[in-house]
C-alpha cells in the first residue's frame, strides 16, 4: 500500500463504531506499510453539498455558474482522491436501511461519465481499476442473517455503486447489532476487530 483514502460518514463523533473501526483498520494497514501516505475525507464533520437547482451541472452538464463551477471543482477534488489512492477505507453507518445522506452526496460527486465509468455498446464501464476497498458497516440490527437480511439495502447497494466504478476488490467489515445493549456493542466490536486483523495478517507477513 502506498496511499490511503479514509473516508468517514458517520454524522456521530463520540462513541461512533465506524468511526472507531476505521481507525483500527487504518492503523493495521499503516503497520504493514508505515510510509503510506494517507489522505482523509471526512462526510460527517464536513459534509459536502447535495446537488440542487443551483449546482447539478456542475457535475452532470457543463458547468457555467459560479456555484456550478464550485461543484465541478469539487467533484474534480474527490475523484482526484479516489484515483490517487491505491487502499480506501469507507466508515458507513446505516442509516435508514441504506447508507448515510453524506455519504451519498459523495457518490453523487465522483459517479461521473468520462471519469470514473463510461457508456459503451457492451453497457457500462468501471474506469477506477487497481484498487482495494475495505468497507466498515455498523448497524444497529442484524442484517447478515436472519430476517432483515431482505431490507439490508445498504451493502448490495455499496457493492454496486463501488463496481460501477470500477471498484471490484471490496471487502466489507460488519459491525452489527449495535443497537441491542452494551454487551452485543462490545462482541460487534471485538469480533469486528479480529477481522480487521485478519485482513492486514497477509499484508503484515509480506511486509516481513
Ligand atoms: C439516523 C439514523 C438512522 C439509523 N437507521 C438504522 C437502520 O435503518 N437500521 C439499523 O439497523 N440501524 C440504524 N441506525 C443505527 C446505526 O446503524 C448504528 O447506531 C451504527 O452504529 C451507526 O454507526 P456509527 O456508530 O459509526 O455512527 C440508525 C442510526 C441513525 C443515527
Amino acid at each position: 500500500m502506498e496511499s490511503l483514502l479514509v473516508i468517514n460518514s458517520s454524522a456521530a463523533r463520540e462513541g461512533s463504531v465506524s468511526r472507531t473501526l476505521v481507525e483500527e483498520t487504518v492503523a493495521r494497514l499503516l503497520e504493514a506499510s508505515p510510509l503510506a501516505q494517507v489522505v482523509r475525507r471526512d462526510l460527517g464533520e464536513a459534509p459536502i453539498p447535495h446537488l440542487s437547482t443551483t449546482t447539478l451541472a456542475g457535475v452532470r452538464g457543463v458547468p457555467a455558474t459560479p456555484a456550478e463551477k464550485a461543484a465541478r471543482a469539487l467533484s474534480d477534488e474527490l475523484i482526484a482522491e479516489l484515483r490517487a489512492a491505491d487502499t480506501i477505507v469507507i466508515g458507513a453507518p446505516m442509516y435508514n436501511f441504506g447508507v448515510t445522506t453524506g455519504l451519498r452526496a459523495w457518490f453523487d460527486h465522483v459517479l461521473r461519465s468520462g471519469e470514473t465509468f463510461s457508456y459503451s455498446e457492451a453497457g457500462p464501464k468501471g474506469l477506477l481499476i487497481g484498487k482495494r476497498v475495505i468497507v466498515i458497516e455498523s448497524r444497529g440490527g442484524l442484517y447478515s442473517e436472519g430476517p432483515a437480511a431482505a431490507v439490508d439495502f445498504q451493502e448490495p447497494y455499496l457493492r454496486h455503486l463501488l463496481g460501477f466504478i470500477g471498484l471490484t476488490d471490496v471487502t466489507f467489515v460488519h459491525a452489527e447489532k449495535i443497537g441491542f445493549g452494551p454487551e452485543a456493542r462490545a462482541a460487534a466490536l471485538s469480533q469486528a476487530k479480529v477481522r480487521i486483523a485478519s485482513l492486514a495478517e497477509p499484508l503484515l507477513s509480506n511486509a516481513a
